[in-house]
């Protein structure tokens, strides 16, 4: 038995105005829920008292420890320590200006304990969710972030917020490499899970102290997105490398439908008689069905069960999206050539490409769209 059911850390970096609050807050919170809970302040060694604030508390709070950490000064090297440090088997990370709603962490702590999910994860951007008191700027910077996770993890609404739980379990084996703001980015990518659960909740912007985010985090970050994405093709428990996996399906099933079509306007050209522009258009047609009747079944597998109604709308949307990657295709291959002055082979390559990334994205998010939740 472990000592402690639940850890709850707290990076913290000059946060004096607001750490006794939050810790007050949070055990008042786990004594009404019933929760032993272990509270693990991990500062980087803040010059403005927090840590001695905390040195205070601890005389009247036995679940209270604190990391006083010296060197790689961050934000997510300071979760990943805690990660490490802590007690109990299940972990919620919490920011200690308020931002996250601190009566909202035994809904986290049941979604593991009592329904088994392996991360679960506040989430700004699904329904229910919202941003208090953010400029413009800022808005617009996250929903970017945002996208590239989204790339990575396409259920999930919001990869790179900092509110969120998890199974220790998650982390073992995994070889994290912390750095910038987004250390759940790196949980999911790196990390072994295989349910989730997001649950909305209002961001509320710190109302003591400041912003510790610069832009230089956003560099940071892309190349954090580049490292996860790299990192699943030697690690294939990940859940990024199912991803992959879809891609390369998606590619093969391309490939095929090139010797279908090829098949086929050979076929109606020399022994149908054919025009051979018009044999063109069904050889185009019935690729087109065979990459579909293919994806649905191979590349996309899964989750079938819940969409088998919608098959004819499935067929539609690949249909659509098809005819718009050719669209595509052909005017990139036109404004190369024409404008750039590639060679029209290379053009095309562009092209395909272009068209490639088109309907992977387009028909992975919206003909087989998940119907999760
Ligand atoms: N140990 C440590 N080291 N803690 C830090 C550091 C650091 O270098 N920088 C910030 N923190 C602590 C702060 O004290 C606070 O408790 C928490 O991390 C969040 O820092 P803020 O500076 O308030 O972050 P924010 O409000 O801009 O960012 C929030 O949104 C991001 C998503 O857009 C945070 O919730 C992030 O965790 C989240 O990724
Ligand atoms: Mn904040």
């Amino acid at each position: 038995m472990a000592e402690y059911s639940l850890t709850i850390i707290i990076p913290t970096f000059n946060e004096t105005d607001n750490i006794e609050n939050i810790i007050e807050a949070v055990f008042g919170v786990m004594e009404n829920s019933g929760i032993n809970a272990e509270i693990l302040v991990v500062d980087d060694d803040s010059g403005d008292g927090t840590v001695e604030k905390v040195k205070e508390l601890q005389i009247n709070h036995s679940g209270l420890h604190l990391v006083v950490r010296e060197s790689d000064h961050g934000l997510s090297q300071s979760v990943a320590e805690g990660f490490g440090r802590a007690k109990a088997d299940i972990i919620q990370v919490i920011d200690a200006d308020f931002s996250h709603p601190v009566e909202m962490i035994p809904k986290f702590y049941r979604a593991i304990k009592d329904s088994g999910y392996d991360v679960v994860m506040g989430s700004r951007y699904a329904k229910g969710g919202d941003i208090k008191n953010w400029p413009l700027k800022r808005r617009i910077i996250s929903l970017g972030a945002t996208f590239f996770g989204r790339i990575l993890f396409p259920e999930i609404t919001d990869p790179v917020s900092g509110f969120f739980s998890l199974k220790k379990s998650v982390l073992k084996n995994a070889v994290l490499k912390p750095r910038g703001y987004k250390i759940l980015m790196e949980v999911l990518g790196k990390g072994n899970w295989s349910s989730f659960k997001e649950i909305p909740f209002v961001f509320k912007d710190r109302e003591e102290g400041e912003s510790k985010l610069k832009l230089g985090t956003m560099a940071d970050y892309i190349c954090q997105c580049i490292d996860i994405g790299l990192y699943a093709l030697y690690h294939h428990e990940t859940n990024v490398w199912k991803e992959w996996k879809k891609v390369f399906k998606f590619g093969l099933v391309g490939i095929s439908g090139i010797f279908v079509n090829t098949g086929i306007l050979y076929a109606l050209t020399e022994y149908a008689g054919f025009y051979y522009l018009f044999s063109s258009f069904f050889a185009i047609e019935a690729s087109i069905i065979t990459n579909f009747i293919l994806n649905d079944f191979w590349t996309f597998e899964g989750g079938q069960k819940s969409r088998m109604r919608q098959k004819w709308r499935r067929l539609i949307s690949f249909q659509v999206v098809s005819v718009i990657g050719v669209i595509i295709n052909m005017a990139v291959l036109f404004l190369l050539t024409e404008y750039f002055g590639l060679w029209y082979i290379f053009s095309n390559i562009a092209g395909i490409i272009v068209a490639f990334l088109w309907n992977f994205f387009v028909n992975r998010n919206l003909t087989w769209k998940l119907n999760i939740q």
